[in-house]
């Protein structure tokens, strides 16, 4: 019988969809809510010593869209607005409500071994089943010298990683940030340190847009912005990419994040190292209740290649990841068009002439391939309008 049940360090989750920390995990009640419709578990808002200030911004988001579609999300929000003992009381009664539930602590504090040690040490206390490192938040937090100041120097990880694993009585995942040259860098460091595993993706860098009529970059705080964090389906191949770095270089526990919008993308990022997945923006934009069919899919999909649980997925792309000089470039693919499905716009023809190879002509209202020319780059078939074109 094929299961959504997976073990992760000991701990069991139901099935492997969990809230990522961000606003559907800033309140006990929502939280409530989402367990209720079927998440596996949640990483709670990150939250930090009660006197860290957190004054937010109006607003506080920016998308970007194609038609109605959000494609990219960006966002200059802070931290939790709760209190440390508003967040024990919250994840007792989670717990007493959904014992089955997975509730991960997500911490961040100043650079300050008591600080860390004492965040730790509550929670040690308190139902959570694990704790989340937050080492990666781009905006606001690393201004004060923490979130990414903190998982963009392996120095100050390992450090902070060995204060929390001094006194941690429960599993230690650190969540790493994408905006470092090498992450796989921080991920040993991290685990050298003593960390029991990985979350990644945390929000990339960016910049919005820019209104030319005022000059004013968005999200706009009245008139004025700063760099914010980037997520939404538009980060997945950023977050893939990342996922698979860290699995090449350790074999600690994965929870994969970054636009995860469907049971699709949760199940690639397993097969390049994700032990579990997170999600933040797609319930953001289309609410909880996403959840039903990202389990019903996975579990078809499981079904359909004859696994037994997400485990069975794991790790399966990664030896097909190689270095460039590695690849095997003995044989070339060539573009070959449907007749029926070609609208004959020449778009192929223009394009390819356009971009170094010349290898497609139009002769008697069909597009003519050059064997000679052509290299097989494939740009034709992505940008067909008619999705005419297949690479063989
Ligand atoms: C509005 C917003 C607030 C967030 N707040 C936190 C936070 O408090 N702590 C944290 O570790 N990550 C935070 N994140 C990052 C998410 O947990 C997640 O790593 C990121 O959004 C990528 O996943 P996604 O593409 O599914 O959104 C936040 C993201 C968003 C969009």
């Amino acid at each position: 019988m094929t299961t959504l049940a997976t073990k992760v360090l000991g701990i069991d989750f139901e099935n492997p969809f969990i809230l990522a920390s961000a606003p559907p995990t800033a309140k006990i009640e929502s939280i409530d809510k989402a367990f209720s419709l079927g998440w596996g578990g949640a990483v709670l808002k990150t939250i930090t010593p009660d006197n860290l200030e957190m004054i937010e911004a109006s607003q506080r988001y920016a998308t970007w869209k194609v038609g109605n579609k959000i494609c990219g999300f960006e966002n200059i929000e802070l931290l939790s607005h709760l209190t440390i003992q508003q967040w024990l009381d919250g994840i007792k009664y989670l717990k007493q409500k959904h014992p089955t539930k997975v509730q991960i602590a997500s911490i961040m504090a100043p650079v300050v071994k008591e600080e860390w040690q004492n965040l730790v040490k509550t929670f040690n206390n308190s139902e959570v089943d694990a704790f989340e490192l937050n080492f990666s938040c781009p905006h606001g937090m690393p201004e004060k010298g923490i979130g990414m100041a903190i998982g963009t120097s392996a120095e100050i990880s390992s450090m902070i990683t060995k204060w929390v694993m001094e006194v941690a009585k429960k599993p230690v995942f650190v969540k790493l940030s994408p905006n470092v040259t090498n992450i796989a860098e921080i991920a040993r460091a991290v685990e050298k340190a003593g960390a029991n595993g990985f979350s990644a993706i945390n929000t990339v860098q960016s910049l919005m847009g820019v209104d030319l009529e005022t000059f004013e970059p968005m999200p706009n705080v009245n008139g004025k912005t700063t760099f914010g964090g980037y997520s939404g389906i538009s980060v997945k191949p950023i977050g893939l990419r990342c996922v698979a770095q860290i699995r090449q270089n350790s074999n600690l526990p994965i929870l994969g994040i970054g636009g995860i919008a469907n049971w699709h993308d949760a199940a690639e990022y397993m097969t390049v190292g994700a032990d579990i997945v997170q999600v933040c923006t797609e319930v953001m934009v289309n609410g909880y209740a996403v959840i039903g069919a990202m389990k019903q899919g996975l579990l078809n999909y499981l079904e359909s290649k004859g696994f037994n649980s997400p485990s069975d997925l794991k790790n399966r792309a990664i030896a097909n990841l190689s270095a460039h000089e590695k690849l095997p470039k003995s044989t070339q693919v060539y573009p070959h068009i449907d007749d029926v499905l070609c609208i004959k716009c020449g778009k192929c023809v223009t394009i390819c002439n356009e971009s170094e190879h010349s290898a497609l002509s139009l002769l008697n209202g069909h597009v003519i391939v050059s064997h000679e020319a052509c290299v097989g780059c494939s740009l034709c078939s992505h940008i067909c309008p008619k999705s005419a074109i297949v690479m063989k």
